[in-house]
């Protein structure tokens, strides 16, 4: 089954060109590695009403997994979490444990990332940290549940 797969980089500075996305790129290549199709890349600021429409926007293109990067920490602008449990139907805390648990093997400030996945409509939509490597990283330790987990959320038959 083909996974479309939308990119939304969450960043105040990037947003406004004082420096460049490297957390959307980098997403892109390693989505592209796993043999994903890319419909597209969005970058917004730490806003939630952007982050909800750029989201919603790759849904309606089609989109069966969204994937951000960006805003997951404890900064006072870091609201990616919240933006996505309010338009989410159900969360998936498996993904942000696995996240986690990896990521704490490689850095102690995986602690301090509020990672999470969940359901948007018809999508899986991931939180992933705003460094490139750490989502990078973050993606590769739940990669082997997306395909199946995009099935069951788009009611496609399957079996465990
Ligand atoms: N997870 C992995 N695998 N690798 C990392 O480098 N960086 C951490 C954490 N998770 C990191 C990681 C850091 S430094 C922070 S502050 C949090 O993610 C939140 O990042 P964000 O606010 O940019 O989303």
């Amino acid at each position: 089954m083909q996974i479309n797969v939308g990119i939304v980089t969450v960043s105040d500075r990037a947003s406004k060109g004082e420096y460049d996305d490297l957390g959307g790129p980098a997403l892109k290549e390693a989505a592209t590695g796993y043999g994903w199709s890319i419909t597209g890349e969005s970058l917004v600021p730490d806003e939630k009403r952007d982050i909800q429409r750029a989201i919603r926007e790759f849904v309606n293109q089609g989109c069966s997994l969204v994937l951000t990067t960006g805003g997951t920490g404890v900064a006072p602008r870091d609201v990616t979490p919240e933006a996505i449990r309010e338009i989410a139907s159900r969360e998936l805390p498996g993904f942000g444990e696995a996240m986690r648990m990896e990521s704490l093997k490689i850095t102690k400030n995986a602690i301090l990332s509020r990672n999470l996945a969940a359901v948007v409509d018809s999508a899986l939509v991931i939180a992933l940290p705003g460094k490139p490597s750490g989502a990078v990283e973050c993606l590769s330790f739940v990669v082997g549940a997306i395909p199946h987990c995009v099935k069951v959320i788009q009611g496609v038959p399957t079996s465990c």
